[in-house]
């Protein structure tokens, strides 16, 4: 059964381990595999958003809501993470720099229960392809609010700046076309 404030400890603790994440990865596997139980901690998601649940110089845990249709821009995280599905379904796409701009180099797809773990320089976008809420638990093995990064353009892949206005603004949208009261 997940527990919020166990979790916390339980990835504090996988952060001593040799390999980290692989140990944060058999914590969020174990978290999504009971989906209900997630849901019954964390509230069924009913907007798009991004709630922090720990923060810390060392690790950050998300619980992380696109909305329907929501299709994110590509990105760099600079510290490593976790992700795994407990409703919904995100459609990744990677990339690889090339000068000017990326390359596509794969795809992949998360159901409800998968997980997935993201090496610290991974590049990728995000869709979320169903009329309704994709929720994920993401971990992250350092400050992920701090640490300064890139997004490219989704079209003329041109990088910049990760602008943190400009995520908020998609997250409103979305909560917009989901009709969430309260959306600007
Ligand atoms: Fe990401």
């Amino acid at each position: 059964m997940f527990e919020k404030e166990r979790f916390i400890q339980d990835c504090r603790d996988a952060l001593k381990e040799r390999d980290a994440q692989g140990a944060v990865q058999q914590l969020v596997e174990k978290a999504v595999s009971d989906p209900a139980g997630v849901i019954r901690a964390l509230g069924e998601p009913s907007r798009s958003g991004v709630e922090t649940i720990y923060r810390a110089n060392d690790l950050t845990i998300l619980n992380l809501c696109w909305g329907p249709r929501m299709d994110f821009k590509p990105h760099d995280h600079r510290i490593w993470a976790v992700i795994g599905i407990y409703t919904g379904r995100e459609d990744n796409t990677f990339f690889r720099r090339k000068e000017g701009g990326l390359n596509r180099h794969g795809t992949k797809q998360l159901n409800v229960k998968d997980t997935a773990r993201l090496g610290a320089e991974v590049i990728h976008a995000v869709v979320n392809p169903l009329d309704q809420i994709t929720a994920a638990i993401h971990v992250y093995g350092g400050d992920f609010f701090a640490t300064p990064r890139s997004e490219w353009n989704p079209v003329t892949f041109v990088e910049q700046p990760y602008d943190v206005a400009d995520t908020l603004r998609a997250f409103e949208e979305a909560n917009r076309r989901l009709g969430v009261p309260g959306a600007s």
